[in-house]
């Protein structure tokens, strides 16, 4: 499958309801749980700049939702992402974490966002982007919805920078993750696609560089565990 047919929107989709049910066991597991510090991470980034709604885009099962009210009990948060099953499993959630109220949940496409100009103080997309069909054009829809001075953070996978860590990195990647990825998901074929996504992902300083050529401002990265994950963040 190339590049551009494993990112059609429809089959992403697909792939995303399918796994919805085991979607946080495994995050916790193949991340060795430090996707809850990245998440912290990336919320401290995202409140960081003008009060306001934050639109957690590509939100899933809204874990980076309720990272961002944990960090700013006063923000209202809007969780948007096109999959169903994975926003069903983020309602439930907030219900459960008694976060209804604060974080709203929106079926929508990261491309063609419904929401107007300039609604958002800041948007945060954790692991998504690598998910888009047209990660520019993603790029242009988040900085429309943000006011002047409002902050985009992006939480992705990135470039390890120790060779030795790099290359145990890699087969990491290559064997052990989608092999976990199919086996406890129960569905054969999404774990190796994320896999190649990830391997295929741009590094920082290119990502950086797409972030500008979008229109944004201040484009700078922060990377965590060793190169495993950058957070970037830009200003409209
Ligand atoms: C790897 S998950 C990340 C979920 C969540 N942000 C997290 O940190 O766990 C990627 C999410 O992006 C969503 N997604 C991909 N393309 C999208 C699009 N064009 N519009 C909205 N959501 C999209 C998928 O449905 C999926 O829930």
């Amino acid at each position: 499958m190339g590049a551009s047919e494993s990112r059609d929107p429809g089959r992403v989709r697909g792939m995303f309801d399918r796994i919805a049910g085991r979607y946080d066991l495994l995050n916790h597991l193949l991340s060795l749980n430090r996707d809850r510090a990245w998440r912290r991470a990336a919320a401290e980034e995202a409140t960081a700049g003008p009060d306001g709604p934050v639109l957690d885009l590509c939100g899933g099962t809204g874990d980076q939702s309720l990272a961002l009210v944990r960090r700013s009990p006063s923000a209202l948060v809007v969780c948007c992402d096109f999959s169903h099953r994975m926003l069903d499993r983020a309602t439930r959630k907030f219900e459960g974490a008694g976060q209804a109220g604060r974080c709203l949940v929106v079926e929508g496409d990261g491309l063609r966002l419904p929401f107007a100009d300039a609604t958002f103080a800041a948007v945060t997309v954790a692991f998504g982007v690598r998910n888009l069909a047209d990660m520019d054009r993603g790029f242009r829809e988040m900085r429309r919805v943000l006011v002047d001075g409002g902050r985009l953070v992006v939480l992705e996978f990135s470039r390890p920078t120790g060779p030795l860590f790099g290359r145990l990195y890699r087969a990491y990647l290559g064997r052990v993750l989608p092999r976990i990825g199919d086996g406890v998901s129960g569905a054969s074929g999404p774990y190796r696609y994320l896999a190649r996504t990830i391997a295929d992902f741009p590094d920082a300083e290119t990502l950086a560089g797409r972030l500008r050529e979008s229109g944004f401002a201040a484009c700078g990265w922060r990377l965590l565990t060793g190169g495993v994950v950058a957070v970037h963040t830009a200003i409209r």
